[in-house]
């Protein structure tokens, strides 16, 4: 297999839900992929079939980048690989009991994988992008970001990270052609989600002013569109 020319995307969270979808644009785009999360026999099999139907390399990376020791693995394939063109960090847990009635310790890991895995990949990967004179990253934020009543608002909180990192990161690279975008998904039906729909559904009817285009968000966020053809994600709502 050649190499692609629009060189490798690198996506966490790669075995499920968005991460799935986001693979498998980027394999039909014309990508290389390396697809981190922990499962890696869902992570075989996402890897396999789009190999087989898009001719691209698919690598994977059984990872779980809550270890200190997974995450440096990882963080060190960002650093050296050149052939690194894009970093979607995706892989994120959600949270859905209220404040007061959920486990501070988890709520703990949430923060980990959040915020400190989503900006310790960052770090590792875009002083590459700046040294080859470009790259991409992408940053899954959620509406709940710039919404942070509708849901358990320690989720919401490290959402609110998830975009403030990435708008002054876009401004600090706005000239280093490194594109950096942040995306503010609604109530998208996953793994992670499906616990959650209802608070989803009773949050949206009872918020009609929030909308997912905000003045607030970066000129490059855009709303997350799952493909109807993708078995990660069998519906999809907005909510928002
Ligand atoms: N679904 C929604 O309604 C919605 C809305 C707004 C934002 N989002 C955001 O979208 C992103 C993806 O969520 P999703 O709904 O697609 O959920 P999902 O289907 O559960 O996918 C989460 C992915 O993250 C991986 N992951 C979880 N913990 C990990 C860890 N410790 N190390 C490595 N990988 C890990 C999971 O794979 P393994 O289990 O194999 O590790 C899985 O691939 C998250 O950041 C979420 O906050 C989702």
């Amino acid at each position: 297999m050649t190499q692609s020319r629009l060189g490798t995307a690198l996506i966490t969270g790669a075995s499920s839900g968005i991460g799935a979808v986001y693979a498998e644009r980027l394999a039909r785009r014309g990508h290389d992929l390396i697809l981190v999360a922990r499962n890696r026999d869902r992570l075989n099999a996402l890897a396999k079939r789009l190999s087989d139907e898009t001719g691209r390399n698919i690598e994977v990376v059984a990872a779980d980048l809550s270890d200190r020791a997974d995450l440096a693995r990882v963080e060190e394939r960002l650093k050296t690989d050149a052939s690194i063109s894009l970093l979607v960090n995706n892989a994120g847990v959600g949270a859905t009991q209220p404040l007061l009635e959920s486990n501070v310790d988890k709520l703990e890991d949430l923060l980990t994988l959040n915020v400190n895995v989503l900006m310790r990949l960052t770090y590792a990967v875009v002083p590459g992008f700046v040294a080859r004179g470009g790259g991409t990253l992408i940053n899954i934020a959620s509406i709940v970001g710039i919404a942070p009543e509708l849901l358990n608002g320690v989720y919401g909180g490290s959402k609110a990270f998830v975009l403030a990192f990435s708008q002054s990161l876009r401004h600090e690279l706005a000239d280093k052609n490194v594109r950096v975008q942040a995306v503010l998904p609604g109530a998208t039906a996953t793994l992670v989600s499906s616990s959650r729909r209802a608070v989803h559904a009773t949050s949206s009817s009872s918020s009609p002013g929030i909308r997912a285009h905000t003045k607030h968000e970066p000129a490059g966020a855009v709303r997350f569109q799952p493909s109807a053809r993708s078995p990660a994600i069998s519906r999809s709502r907005r909510a928002w």
